[in-house]
């Protein structure tokens, strides 16, 4: 009895060891003359224990103050650039030349993405570019001798897939699967690349009725789950079925393991037009749901070691003109910050450990919120909440 025993301790000891896997947690930083400058900010993340930062507007002075820092960093070449860098080699190392060549690799730049969410400009011109423009950028980090820097595109996720859910049958929406994303994941096997994408539970819950809250934000609960009835796998929250759909596609599309980065995830803590689910206290239980489950180290259904990095979308609230969130096209804006811009969190969130559980009493009060609204506005959208609220 007792050998077998210490065989089984030491049988899951060893799957223990397999199953806890580091996927990355940074996040977005847009830097901005309003908000204190870069050695604050970054002395913050230091101290929040932040480990990776993607700069969607890369400035070379704020690149030069991470070299001081073992922070990595994802930086983005604007989408006004594809069209330059893909035509021209010498316009891919110009961009090379300020941005990554006097700071590599001190500064510890892992990724780039050249553009960001190409196809949902509706760009075709720019997305057939997009394949020549990562293969010029990868060539000139090769002549210069640096293998290491992953080089792709970021797509948003409600861009690229059609029919996510179940997530085994997912595949990606054409034409674009053909034109672009089949073409990119050749490419990104053959550099061992990783693939970029956003991908925000929050977007697929306002699109989709059927879908609870408590799914969207990680609570747990016994009958909080969706069952991919091909697979019969059951997701508890709706950022592994999201992951797993694009997983899915890959494979579909015959790439199977390259890794994936999630170069932004969040969830909008204020909206002007009154977007009730729009709120500090969903967003603090986005967050830290999402850190809290990527701490556990167990991977999503079909990819045991998860994300490789997840980018927190975003640290102060900006009106980001390069990414699709901020401003809105009919004049309203969202703020999806978890820092005022003295850099006080809006709430508390911890980036390093296992962190603070949504307590009972916060659940409380995102449903006392609701009943609020729903009493001084009778808004359709507020009772449908309050009904969806009701599901877990
Ligand atoms: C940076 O990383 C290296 C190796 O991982 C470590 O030895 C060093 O202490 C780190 N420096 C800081 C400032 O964290
Ligand atoms: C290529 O790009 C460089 C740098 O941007 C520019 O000086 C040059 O004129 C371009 N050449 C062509 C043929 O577009
Ligand atoms: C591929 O990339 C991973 C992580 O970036 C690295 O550990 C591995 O050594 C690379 N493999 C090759 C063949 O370059
Ligand atoms: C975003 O734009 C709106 C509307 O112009 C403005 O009221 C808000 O303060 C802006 N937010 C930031 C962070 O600049
Ligand atoms: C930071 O700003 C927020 C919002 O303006 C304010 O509530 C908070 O007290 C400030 N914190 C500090 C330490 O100044």
């Amino acid at each position: 009895m007792p050998p077998s025993l210490s065989l089984i301790t030491f049988l899951s000891l060893l799957l223990l060891r397999h199953t806890v896997t580091a996927t990355t947690i940074g996040v977005t930083y847009i830097p901005s003359p309003t908000l204190p400058p870069p050695e604050q900010v970054i002395a913050t993340f230091l101290s929040l224990k932040i480990a990776a930062v993607r700069l969607p507007v890369p400035d070379p002075n704020i690149i030069r103050t991470f070299s001081y820092t073992n922070i990595s960093l994802f930086l983005t070449i604007p989408n006004s650039l594809i069209p330059a860098i893909s035509g021209n080699r010498s316009a891919a190392s110009l961009w090379l030349y300020e941005h990554v060549i006097p700071f590599y690799p001190r500064a510890h730049i892992t990724a780039i993405s050249v553009g960001t969410h190409v196809l949902a400009q509706g760009d075709v011109t720019a997305a057939d570019l997009l394949v020549p423009a990562i293969r010029n950028v990868r060539r000139c980090l090769l002549d210069i001798g640096i293998q290491q820097i992953t080089v792709s595109t970021t797509f948003s996720f409600v861009n690229i897939m059609s029919t996510p859910f179940p997530p085994s049958s997912a595949e990606f929406q054409q034409p674009a699967n053909d034109f672009v994303i089949k073409p990119l994941l050749d490419v990104l096997t053959e550099t061992n690349s990783s693939f970029f994408v956003s991908l925000y539970p929050y977007s697929v819950y306002k699109l989709k009725p059927e879908i609870p809250i408590g799914f969207a934000l990680f609570q747990q609960h016994a009958y909080n789950f969706r069952e991919d009835t091909i697979t019969g796998v059951r997701y508890r929250n709706l950022f592994d079925s999201m992951f797993d759909a694009v997983v899915a596609a890959m494979a579909v599309a015959g790439h199977e393991n390259i890794p994936v980065i999630v170069a932004e995830t969040g969830w909008p803590c204020f909206d002007s037009s009154n977007e009730v689910e729009a709120r500090d206290v969903y967003s603090k239980m986005y967050l830290q749901g999402l850190i809290n489950h990527v701490r556990l180290g167990k991977g999503t259904p079909l990819r045991k070691e998860g994300a490789s990095e997840i980018y927190i979308y975003e640290v102060f609230d900006t009106n980001d003109t390069a990414g699709t969130k901020g401003l809105n096209g009919d004049g309203s804006w969202q703020n999806w910050g978890f820092c005022y811009p003295n850099m006080s969190m809006k709430f508390p969130i911890d980036f390093s450990s296992g962190g603070s559980a949504v307590t009972e009493a916060e659940v409380m009060l995102v449903t006392a919120y609701i009943l609020l609204d729903l009493l001084v506005s009778c808004r359709l959208d507020f009772i449908i909440a309050l009904t969806r609220l009701g599901f877990y």
